[in-house]
This record gives C-alpha cells, sequence and structure tokens, in this order.
C-alpha cells in the first residue's frame, strides 16, 4: 500500500515531467525555426542536345559565405554540383557532370539554387535533390528532371492540282508523340482516316522527324495539328483564307508542379535533449 506522501510524491513528479515535456516541445519547435529552411523545386524537362535548367529556390541569407547548395543525383556517387563561399567547388563532382553544371552565382543571394546543365542528354533524366545549408539552417527537395525532345510545329499549305493539303512539320520529338488534328468548324470531327503521319529518325538516332499531311481542306476554317508525348505538347494552327494565309503554334511543358520540404529532424531532437534528465532520473 502506498501512502498518501508518495502519492502525493509521484503526482508532483509526474506533473513536473508532463509540464517539462511541454515546455520543451514549445522551446523545440521554436529552435528548429532556425535550423530548417524552406527550399522549393521546380519539376522540369530537358530538350536533348540544347542546355536546360533545374530549378530549385530557398530562403534567402544575405550572408553569402555560409550558403552552400549541393545538387545531387540518386544513383550517382560524386555529386552534380556544390557551390559553398561564395564560389563552384568541384572537388567531389561525378564525371558525368564535369564541365557541365554551373549555379546563377548573382542569382544565390536572392534565394536561387537553380542549376544550368549544359547539353542535356537521354541519360540526365531522374530524381535530383536540391540540399541547401544556409546560416539559417539546413533543407532539401527533391525534383524529377524529364529528358526527351520537342519542338514547335511550322504549318504549311501543299496546293495540288485538285485539291489542297496541309503539312504539319517539326524537326525534333523523342519519345515518339502522338499527332492529333482538329478543326475550328467541325469540332470533333476525327480526321485521322483523311491524314498521314509518319516519324523519320535523325542523323543521331535518338530524335525524330514529324511530318503529318491532312488531305482535302476547306478554305476559310482553322485547323490544328497538335502533337505530343509525356513531356510536351505543341500545337500548330492555320487558316487558309482567299486572300492570305494566317498561322500560329505555341508549346507548352506538361506536369509542371512544384515540390517542398521542410526538413523536421532537428525539431525531434531538441524535444528529446531537455527531456532526457527526467528520463535519466527514473
Ligand atoms: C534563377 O535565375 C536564373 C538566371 O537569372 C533564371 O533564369 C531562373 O528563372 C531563376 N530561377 C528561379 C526559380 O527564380
Ligand atoms: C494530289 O493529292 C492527291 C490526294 O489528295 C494525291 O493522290 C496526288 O498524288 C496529289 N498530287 C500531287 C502532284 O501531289
Ligand atoms: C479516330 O478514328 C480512328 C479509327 O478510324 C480511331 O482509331 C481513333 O481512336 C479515333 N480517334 C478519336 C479521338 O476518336
Ligand atoms: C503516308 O505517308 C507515307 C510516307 O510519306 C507513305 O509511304 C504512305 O503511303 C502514306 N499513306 C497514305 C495512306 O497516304
Ligand atoms: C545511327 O544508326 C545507323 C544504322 O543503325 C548507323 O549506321 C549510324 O552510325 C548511327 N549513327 C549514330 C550517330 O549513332
Ligand atoms: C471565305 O471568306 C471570305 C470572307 O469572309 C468570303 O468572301 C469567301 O467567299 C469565303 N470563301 C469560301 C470558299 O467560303
Amino acid at each position: 500500500m502506498a501512502s498518501l506522501g508518495q502519492i502525493i510524491f509521484w503526482s508532483i513528479i509526474s506533473i513536473i515531467i508532463i509540464l517539462a515535456g511541454a515546455i520543451a516541445l514549445i522551446i523545440g519547435f521554436g529552435i528548429s525555426g532556425k535550423h530548417s529552411i524552406t527550399v522549393t523545386t521546380f519539376t522540369s524537362a530537358g530538350n536533348i542536345g540544347e542546355d536546360g535548367i533545374l530549378s530549385c529556390t530557398f530562403e534567402p541569407d544575405i550572408k553569402l559565405n555560409g550558403i552552400v547548395i549541393q545538387w545531387q543525383k540518386e544513383g550517382v556517387v560524386g555529386l552534380v554540383h556544390e557551390f559553398k563561399e561564395g564560389k563552384d567547388n568541384p572537388s567531389d563532382q561525378d564525371k558525368m557532370f564535369r564541365g557541365r553544371t554551373a549555379v546563377f552565382a548573382d542569382q544565390v543571394i536572392v534565394g536561387n539554387a537553380s542549376l544550368r546543365l549544359k547539353k542535356v542528354q537521354l541519360t540526365d533524366a531522374g530524381t535530383y535533390k536540391c540540399h541547401i545549408t544556409t546560416t539559417k539552417g539546413k533543407g532539401n527537395a527533391n525534383l524529377e528532371y524529364k529528358t526527351g525532345a520537342f519542338s514547335m510545329p511550322e504549318m504549311n499549305v501543299e496546293y495540288n492540282a485538285s485539291s489542297e493539303n496541309l503539312r504539319c512539320e517539326a524537326p525534333r520529338w523523342f519519345p515518339q508523340p502522338t499527332v492529333v488534328w482538329a478543326s475550328q468548324v467541325n469540332q470533333g470531327a476525327n480526321f485521322s482516316e483523311v491524314s498521314n503521319t509518319s516519324f523519320e529518325l535523325n542523323s543521331e538516332n535518338v530524335t525524330m522527324k514529324v511530318v503529318s499531311v491532312l488531305y482535302n481542306v476547306n478554305i476559310n476554317n482553322t485547323y490544328s495539328c497538335m502533337i505530343e508525348n509525356n513531356i510536351a505538347k505543341a500545337t500548330g494552327d492555320i487558316k487558309v483564307t482567299d486572300s492570305e494565309i494566317k498561322r500560329r503554334s505555341h508549346l507548352q511543358l506538361l506536369n509542371s508542379k512544384a515540390s517542398s520540404c521542410v526538413s523536421s529532424f532537428f525539431a525531434i531532437i531538441w524535444v528529446l535533449l531537455p527531456l532526457s534528465p527526467y528520463l535519466m532520473l527514473k
């Protein structure tokens, strides 16, 4: 049987432990705010053979010398890129990326950690991590980088003795896209029976030239040629009238979404540290 004294003693101890825990939690989150920073990346796509950008931003810090930017790629041992003490540090860089990367050094101070990647290759696709350390704390975020080829279509009219055909031609696509025609006058019409699309491998054996011909078109109607793969969608519009030909085209990257991550690792440590004397007491 526990005496009244013992019950009161243990009750007080319990209350102290609960209060200490609550205080530690509040302090822990207060301090952890200084130890984790927000880092945001944007899913992006690279056009093979051209230069690309892997986009990453972070909470800016006025102390440039305290900023370390590390880009890593899943499955690659060395670093993709490192920037510290105000300059690039290539010492731990993987061979795959040698001479091909750069941060925008003058933009780091405003919180831009984006990486420029020269001559994007198909094999550059994958999961990258943008890891930032500043005097305020650390943070990181992942980025899915897709690679392929995409280009704007050029629209032309092919005059023929008996009819007028439209020709939609785009020089570089990969993976193989789908091509769909549409018209403003007959919306929802299926033109697959009156068109012909062909793909021709370019000399580097990866990208292909896309040519699609739409037969027997009418004057005064606007036709659209839509080329799409898992990376991009391009549209070319053409309208032929008695006196002129109007053209318009645009290209859009698909699935551009931001991902953001605040590291919560430090919060846990700072909650546990003040608690440990009480845990040892038992
Ligand atoms: C970072 O800076 C570069 C160069 O000025 C710019 O092209 C890019 O859009 C910037 N990125 C972000 C996320 O602001
Ligand atoms: C004209 O178009 C028709 C089909 O629309 C095709 O059979 C014929 O070969 C074309 N002629 C020329 C000279 O392109
Ligand atoms: C158009 O018709 C073809 C067959 O003629 C069919 O394979 C295709 O799925 C149709 N497209 C649409 C968008 O309905
Ligand atoms: C489609 O185009 C290809 C290449 O230009 C040609 O070989 C083929 O005969 C054409 N098919 C039709 C149905 O016009
Ligand atoms: C492309 O493929 C052809 C035949 O398969 C080959 O002869 C040529 O060397 C290849 N070109 C390149 C750049 O790999
Ligand atoms: C096309 O439109 C113009 C002006 O709106 C008109 O004068 C012409 O007759 C039309 N042509 C056809 C073939 O519908």
